[in-house]
């Protein structure tokens, strides 16, 4: 598949137009319909004005460029046009630090992930998962029949635990609040535009931000008292120089270390619950991955192998992954006024980068707004598809962490399932989402029928 239109790319935008604004609510404009379901509002936007149009958040205006064009788009090098920093970047600035994978744009971004990219890989993570997983076997143990939990922040407090145990050898468990906090409100106030500033200046806000700080320190300073190296992110962030050879600062040390957190606690957290609610939903596909995880499982021995033999989770990981993109757009912004399929872009706006559009269209899926894993199973492979399946961004900074999510999301349902029945509470719950900050179910509790 390629664009319809070829994009061209040029500085002289005078005459041209700007790209159509959807549909929307008077004032408030597409406010609610993002908060509701982001997702659907680029799709809507796609299949309405085609692949390039504006959006309206209360007053920001955000220009979209979507669908299978936004990875043409990337491949003709439209990247260079638009800079993550600003936006992606906040939770770095907001805290003084200024250099970070998320802050730094072109060579210097190149360096920094290379320099990082092994600490991030799925074989650092599966070289930790043996205590990350104990400890997770661990607490599982704690919860009994009749138990009712919210999913979503469930895994976000295990989830926590598993990346700090298996990436930098730490926890920062009595600090979950401040964490999430801090990430939440930075990404509700620069990213997604859903707060107003002055949000940053309440006392919890404030808070928060003082004690992730304050474990960040503390984790920087535990490990420059110790003489045993590692090799891991702290390791690599505390000896890492940039091509001029300047170490980081501090704060960008102590941003460097937090980030997996940062990057993968709401993400992970939401994609185990979407995962547990799509297989809840669905007691044909249930009954499949439950026999399969019975059969295949051994987490005291887990290698990421095991999924080749869980063949049905595999395919529903991934069609969860589809239907409930939480990275619904990468957010940047245009260091250069450009035009994109006959329309203009200004210097400074906000851009968003929607290859996920492709996950909703029936000329990649057929009927697209059906759960079936199966259309994931060779031969057909829908996924595979060329521009069809983007749930880690695409460009220069597809997820880093992409090979530990695909691990340790399904096996957060996994494990789950393994030592638990469960049913939806209320039985008749059906998914609603919430974008705070990340998409995920909201309100998604389960009650604990029998500990198998
Ligand atoms: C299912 C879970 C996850 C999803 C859907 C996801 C998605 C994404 C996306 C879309 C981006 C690109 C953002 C952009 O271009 O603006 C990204 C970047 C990144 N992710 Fe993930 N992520 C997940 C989990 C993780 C995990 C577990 C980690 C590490 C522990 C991680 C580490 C990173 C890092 C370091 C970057 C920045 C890469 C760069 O700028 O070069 N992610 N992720």
């Amino acid at each position: 598949m390629s664009s319809a239109n070829p994009l061209i790319f040029d500085s002289n935008t005078a005459a041209l137009s700007e790209p159509p604004l959807l549909s929307h609510t008077p004032i408030i404009g597409h406010v609610l319909e993002m908060a509701r379901d982001p997702q659907q509002v680029f799709v809507r936007g796609y299949r309405e004005l085609g692949p390039v149009f504006r959006i309206k958040v209360l007053n920001r205006t955000m220009y979209a460029i979507a669908g299978p064009e936004a990875f043409e788009f990337v491949a003709q090098g439209g990247e260079k046009n638009l800079s993550a920093g600003p936006l992606l970047g906040a939770t770095v600035l907001e805290i003084g630090a200024q250099r970070s994978l998320v802050t730094v744009e072109g060579a210097e971004h190149a360096h920094m992930r290379k320099s990082q990219r092994a600490v991030y890989s799925r074989s650092a993570f599966m070289s930790g998962a043996p205590v990350a997983l104990a400890r997770t076997q661990l607490r599982l143990e704690k919860w009994k029949t009749g138990d009712q939990l919210d999913m979503f922040s469930t895994f976000q407090r295990l989830t926590m635990e598993q990346l700090g145990l298996a990436l930098i050898n730490e926890e920062a468990n009595d600090y979950f609040d401040d964490v999430r906090i801090y990430i939440g409100t930075v990404l509700n106030v620069y990213v997604h535009g859903l707060s107003p500033k002055w949000v940053l200046k309440l006392p919890q806000f404030l808070r928060a931000k003082q004690r992730f700080l304050e474990i960040g320190k503390q984790i920087l300073e535990k490990r420059r008292a110790s003489d045993k190296a590692q090799r891991d992110l702290i390791d690599v962030t505390l000896s890492y120089k940039d091509d001029d050879g300047n170490a980081f600062t501090e704060l960008e040390m102590l941003m460097s270390i937090m980030s997996p957190f940062v990057a993968g606690m709401d993400t992970v957290a939401a994609m185990s619950s979407f995962l547990l609610y799509d297989l809840l939903a669905h007691p044909d596909i249930l009954r499949q991955v439950l026999t399969e995880i019975d059969q295949h499982l051994d987490v005291s021995n887990f290698s990421a192998e095991m999924f080749m033999k869980m063949p049905t989770l595999h395919a529903a990981a991934i069609e969860t992954m589809r239907m409930h993109t939480i990275a619904v757009a990468q957010p940047r912004e245009a260091i250069n006024a450009f035009s994109v399929n006959g329309f203009s872009i200004p210097k400074g706006a906000q851009v968003m980068v929607s290859g996920s559009v492709s996950h909703f269209l029936d000329r990649f899926y057929a009927d697209p707004y059906r759960y079936t894993p199966d259309r994931h199973h060779a031969p057909r492979q829908e996924f595979r598809q060329k521009h069809a399946y983007a749930p880690y961004g695409i460009g220069a900074r597809l997820c880093l962490g992409a090979g530990i999510a695909e691990v340790q999301f399904p096996l957060n349902v996994a494990m789950w399932l393994k030592r638990f029945e469960v049913m939806l509470d209320p039985p008749s719950y059906r998914l609603k989402i919430a974008n705070n900050p990340t998409p995920h179910p909201s309100n998604f509790k389960i009650k604990i029928t029998a500990v198998r």
